[in-house]
């Protein structure tokens, strides 16, 4: 119940909405109640026509004990000013009657819906976009544990499961405990013998229904879970069509999902199956309180003669009536689990405390002056340290190349500096100052990155070189120029304005690449990182990117990781890693000359 609670919280920006509904739920349990009690004149005037219509004496307000009485004395007395003796005119009036309560009635019920429907949504929208906010805020390395598919269906299926299920109930513990209250006290009002029966059998037959929702919470848990296993798979595989197709491991998938889609048949029936027990349950619970309630009253009717025939109908009326929502509130414990454990699941991602959170006191810092330090850092990303006491000084204006065999930990010193990790031990300055105490969104504002693989999205291609920027075309088109992009774009059917398709599928490994130079190129920082900018490129394009790259590195500080050693051959200062140590540093003519592992891979590499 704790989750509810916090949950509740997403609908105070729209208590107006809330109070509306309960006034108009209030008006509705009223009316409902109203609508049985005007079926007594009316089964007054057909089954005992002669007293309905002779009342010709105004009567007089005798308590509350007699309310139900004067009320019948009143509607005859009413119906006799109007229709006279005539009794068709009679039943036409208490006809009309009847139809203007349960019309009021559906219409406050109508409103009252309406009213929280704004509720509802509002609370689905503002959770989804905290939920959104909070994904993009938290840190890489969570994602690398969790799957794409589990954080969708959170965001998904459980926000609207707690929409359905929750709001419901909110919605519940004002109209339906009312319609009860309301109802009880006209029961009361007709018989106090008979209501005191249902008293009995009410509580009863809900203790009954309350043991079959046992465990739900945690049948619905399970279920939720295989939905983002579900919807995991499906992300992966749009993604890696080309691979699953290229190797004919069609059938390896579609056994998977149909493991996954099997799991989940079978969970959810059984969810479903128990969830759909509560109604049939207390349904026939609550029709054998009739049943009890018939013989008893019948008695009081034929035997007795305690009761007036039509106060008994009306009174079974209203005894039907307290079925509903009681049905209601019994499914709503159900409702409640359910909700409660899509609360969860969304909770935990929101609650997810973020370890890069920027300190209390961090600075912004404005420009880039002197130097960036690495001093002794160690990173693990897991068990295993993957860099290793690594200590470097990359001066403004310089460009450093970081060269090494595959896994030597190059990606993940671009990784560090950039904050998307935090290093383990040590620290990373810039002019002096370590980047922890740095605000991330101005430490990230002087530097520009193109990753190893290069990252776009469905949009145009002018919107991924602007990238939310706000700039003119001709600022995109110099950019581009530059990344040696232009040509190419140009000769595209819509020019800057084609549509690259999902991560840029519609692009070659190179164009991409070109383009995610030119959104660098854009936001202008006076730090580049460029992981393997060049790799995806023919030797040709390859010579354009990096003179255009060189013209770029002129009054920039660059860290430069490439596995063409050709490309870096300009570099200030050539860092050669291995198992995320340095082995040797130096410019490109001092490591020939000294004959060691950059001399062998730059042999290697002209064979
Ligand atoms: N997100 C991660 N979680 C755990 N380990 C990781 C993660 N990313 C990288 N590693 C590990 O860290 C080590 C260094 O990886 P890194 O990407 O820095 O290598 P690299 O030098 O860039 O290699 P390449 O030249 O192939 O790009 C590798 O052994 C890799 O297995
Ligand atoms: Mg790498």
């Amino acid at each position: 119940m704790n989750f509810f609670f916090r949950i509740i919280r997403y609908a105070k920006p729209y208590r107006k909405y809330g109070f509306l509904n309960i006034l108009f739920n209030i008006l509705y349990a009223l009316f409902s109640t109203l609508s049985f009690l005007v079926l007594m004149p009316l089964l007054q005037v057909i089954f005992n026509p002669e007293k309905a219509t002779i009342i010709t004496q105004k009567p007089t307000y005798q308590g509350l004990a007699n309310s139900v009485d004067f009320f019948k004395e009143y509607m005859g007395y009413t119906i006799h000013t109007v229709a006279g003796e005539d009794k068709s005119m009679a039943l036409t009036i208490v006809i009309i009657l009847v139809i203007f309560t349960f019309f009021f009635k559906n219409i406050f019920n109508y409103l009252a819906m309406f009213f929280i429907t704004f509720l509802r949504n509002g609370v689905l929208k503002d959770i989804r976009n905290d939920l959104y906010q909070k994904i993009v805020t938290l840190p890489i390395s969570y994602f690398s544990e969790k799957r794409k598919g589990d954080i969708m269906a959170r965001i998904g299926t459980d926000v609207l499961e707690i929409q359905y299920s929750f709001l419901s109930i909110l919605e519940m513990i004002v109209r339906e405990p009312l319609t009860i209250l309301f109802t009880i006290t006209a029961m009361l009002l007709i018989s106090v013998k008979l209501t005191l029966f249902v008293f009995i059998f009410v509580p009863i037959s809900g203790f009954l229904i309350s043991l079959i929702g046992k465990s739900l919470k945690r049948k619905s848990d399970r279920v939720q879970k295989e939905q983002g296993l579900f919807l995991s798979l499906i992300e992966e595989t749009l993604g890696g069509l080309k691979i699953i197709k290229a190797f004919n491991s069609e059938n390896t998938f579609i056994a998977k999902f149909k493991e996954s889609t099997n799991r989940f048949f079978t969970y959810s029936n059984t969810l479903l199956n128990r969830t759909n027990l509560a109604s049939p349950a207390s349904e026939f619970l609550g029709i054998t309180v009739i049943a009890i309630l018939l013989w008893y009253g019948g008695r009081l009717v034929l035997i007795e003669h305690a009761l007036a025939g039509e106060d008994f109908i009306a009174y079974m009326g209203l005894a039907y009536n307290i079925l509903t929502p009681a049905k209601a509130i019994s499914k709503a414990s159900y409702r409640v689990k359910k909700g409660n454990a899509a609360a969860e699941r969304v909770l935990e991602v929101l609650d997810t405390d973020n370890p890069l959170k920027d300190l209390p006191d961090a600075k912004s810092i404005s420009d880039f002056k002197e130097t960036i330090t690495f001093d002794s850092i160690s990173f693990k990303y897991e068990e295993d340290y993957v860099l290793k006491d690594f200590s470097l000084i990359v001066p403004k204006g310089k460009t450093v190349a970081l060269v090494g065999q595959s896994g030597s930990g190059k990606s993940t010193l671009a990784n560090l500096v950039t904050r998307f990790y935090d290093v383990t031990k040590g620290s990373i300055s810039i002019d002096g100052t370590n980047i922890k105490n740095v605000t991330k969104k101005s430490l990230r504002a002087l530097l520009g990155i193109v990753t190893q693989d290069a990252i776009l999205f469905h949009d145009t291609i002018a919107n991924n070189i602007a990238f939310g920027k706000s700039v003119s075309k001709d600022e995109i088109i110099q950019a581009a120029k530059i990344a040696n992009a232009h040509d190419f774009i140009e000769s595209l059917p819509n020019g800057y304005e084609t549509n690259i398709g999902d991560s840029g599928n519609k692009l070659s490994g190179g164009q991409k690449q070109r383009i995610s130079i030119a959104r660098a190129v854009l936001k202008n920082p006076p730090i580049m990182i460029l992981d393997e900018a060049t790799s995806a490129l023919d030797t040709e394009s390859e010579k354009l990117v990096q003179d255009a790259l060189e013209k770029m590195m002129q009054n920039r500080t660059s860290i430069v990781i490439a596995h063409r050693l050709s490309t870096v051959q300009n570099a200030d200062l050539i860092v050669v890693m291995k198992e995320g140590k340095i082995i040797e540093q130096g410019t490109h003519q001092s490591l020939i000359k000294k004959d060691g592992t950059y001399k062998m891979l730059v042999t290697m590499q002209e064979l």
